[in-house]
């Protein structure tokens, strides 16, 4: 029997995953492909660290002994960084290999560049990993548009972030000691920006977006922001309506326009991301013609991240659909001029006259501090937050038309 080749770059959470997963389903990648795979190199970056790889395998620092090793026909990466997996997976490319990738942050840089050179060579190119760990979500969204237009998308792209708001809401602790848990547990890094800043979540909803309009948005006119800065006194505040804080990744089409955000929004309870809690991951798309749909599940981790590499593998011996791409599309500068709603905490020095729909209070340490459901315009929010430096405004997801908890919370 023949027998795929494969060279994989990393050998960390998601390098070690695809690892086992290879030793472990033999037989059934055996039924699927007609072939043996077999893992033949292994580039890692520390040569001290103690790991279990067989020995008939090569383990090396270098690259160029993994391009040495003859007939590979696919290169597994699995690196952090827009380098050096660019540079190694352009290298690949040019010899021959199809690539599997699992790097957001290149993929989010080059993942246009990549694909060219890709369709170039006559080589496949697959990244379902890089998205949401083991929700299939490109390959969702690559079914859906052989007929669908997919018009808005909603989701909670970086586990860390959602663990992290799920734990200050349900033990009551703060931001820092939340994080540290992230830390503890494994799902943050030791240095946690990715994470935290909204960086990881950005590179993520910029793939979809090639994905749906073939190629890239102007990473400008995102709005990004991580979590850093909320405080369980935001989130009680929220909660006091009966709403939760999440960090949403959002892509919007109208009238071929686009505008993509990334942030904290505040939703209610009858919002399909409401009820997304620890590390999970959800996308929430709408496509013109099947309406909205919901994916949940683990949006890291070695088996189910190795599990979306693997079944890349699978489709690249196996015939892919291509996809229609929506062309003509402009990314818009948010909808400065359209009313929005907006969770407001904390007193302004103007009353929000005309502006308010509800409000509520808690006794914070002794302090009562007020949140606000109001209607406003971008630009109306910017002045009031140009007045008022300390007020905390967070979008709003959802429609506010359920009733509101009105009773008053104390700490
Ligand atoms: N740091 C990422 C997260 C890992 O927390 O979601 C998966 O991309």
């Amino acid at each position: 029997m023949e027998t795929i080749k494969i060279a994989l770059l990393g050998f960390g959470t998601v390098g070690s995953g695809v690892y086992e997963i290879i030793r472990s389903h033999q037989e059934r990648l055996r039924t699927l492909l007609g072939k043996n795979v077999e893992i033949v190199g292994v580039l890692i970056n520390d040569k001290t660290k103690e790991r279990h790889i067989d020995k008939d395998i090569l383990v090396t620092t270098d690259i160029e002994q993994i391009f040495e090793i003859p007939d590979v026909e696919v290169v597994i990466e699995a690196i952090v960084g827009v380098e050096p997996g660019f540079t190694y997976l352009s290298k690949a490319i040019d010899k021959g290999y199809h690539i599997i990738t699992a790097n957001k942050e290149l993929f989010a840089h080059k993942g246009q560049q990549l694909k060219q050179k890709a369709a170039d060579r006559g080589v496949r190119i697959s990244y379902e990993a890089s998205v949401a760990g083991g929700i299939p979500i490109i390959g969702t969204l690559r079914q859906l548009l052989q007929v669908n237009s997919v018009v808005q998308i909603e989701a909670i792209l970086n586990g860390t972030s959602n663990f992290i708001l799920s734990e200050i809401r349900g033990e009551e602790i703060s931001f820092e000691h939340a994080l540290q848990s992230a830390q503890q547990n494994g799902f943050a890094e030791a240095d946690p920006s990715n994470d935290i800043d909204g960086h990881d979540a950005f590179y993520k909803i910029v793939i979809l977006f090639e994905l749906l309009f073939g190629r890239q948005p102007k990473w400008e006119l995102i709005r990004r922001k991580g979590i850093r800065n909320i405080r369980l006194n935001h989130i009680r505040l929220a909660e006091s309506f009966g709403f939760r804080i999440k960090h949403v990744a959002s892509l919007s089409y109208e009238n071929g326009s686009v505008e993509i955000n990334v942030e904290p929004n505040v939703v209610p309870e009858d919002h399909p991301l409401y009820s997304v809690e620890g590390v999970d991951n959800a996308v929430v798309l709408t496509g013109d013609l099947i309406g909205e749909l919901k994916l949940q599940g683990p949006g890291a981790g070695k088996l189910p991240t190795g599990s979306a590499i693997i079944e890349d593998l699978v489709n690249i011996f196996n015939a892919e659909k291509q996809h229609r791409l929506v062309k003509d599309i402009d990314l818009k500068a948010g909808t400065a001029n359209e009313f929005q709603t907006w969770f407001v905490i904390g007193n302004a020095v103007d009353p929000f006259d005309g502006l308010t729909l509800f409000e509520n209070s808690i006794n914070d340490q002794g302090k009562f501090v007020t949140a606000r459901l109001i209607e406003a315009t971008e630009g109306q929010v910017k002045q009031l937050l140009n007045k008022n430096s300390d007020l905390v405004i967070y979008p709003f997801a959802g429609k506010p038309s359920q009733p509101i908890k009105k009773a008053f919370v104390s700490a």
